[in-house]
């Protein structure tokens, strides 16, 4: 599955993501490695579908788009286009300015345990929440690229 996946993103050329972190009040990253170097740009639109912006990045294989000047409290959406494939995107929420409550979880020591990682990836689709905390020890071997790989496609 993940190879017919990997071949509608454009020739295999997307390896992890697109992916997000570091969400702030007003950013956020998006990831992807692409194998070989591809340009990506991330494409963000608002809850009515108004786009935004677009951002472009310099050919590279690891790609790291940080968004800005976003509103707090605000929910989006991202589509990411390599080359012009489309290789995915998805919807998150910036942080509210307020103190209103939020759910998070906290997780880690998936390591050599796709079994029991994907089980806990699972479980936490189903609560949805704000966002996510890794404590570490994502995979057994950080030297070994199919450890990570296996890791970003569960
Ligand atoms: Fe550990």
């Amino acid at each position: 599955m993940v190879g017919s996946v990997a071949a509608a993103r454009g020739e295999g050329a997307v390896r992890k993501g697109p992916y997000i972190q570091n969400l702030t009040r007003n950013s956020v990253t998006v990831m992807v490695e692409t194998r070989p170097e591809r340009s990506c740009s991330v494409l963000v639109r608002d809850a009515r579908g108004q786009q935004l912006q677009r951002v472009t990045d310099r050919p590279s294989v690891m790609h790291e788009i940080v968004l800005g000047d976003l509103e707090s409290g605000h929910r989006y959406s991202y589509s990411v286009q390599c080359e012009g494939a489309d290789v995915g995107g998805g919807e998150f929420a910036t942080a509210p300015d307020s103190d209103s409550p939020f759910m998070f979880v906290v997780f880690g020591d998936s390591r050599s345990m796709p079994g029991a990682h994907s089980s806990v990836i699972e479980r936490i689709r189903a609560e949805v929440p704000d966002f996510l905390l890794g404590t570490g020890d994502l995979v057994n071997e950080g030297g070994i690229e199919s450890d990570w790989q296996t890791f970003f496609e569960i």
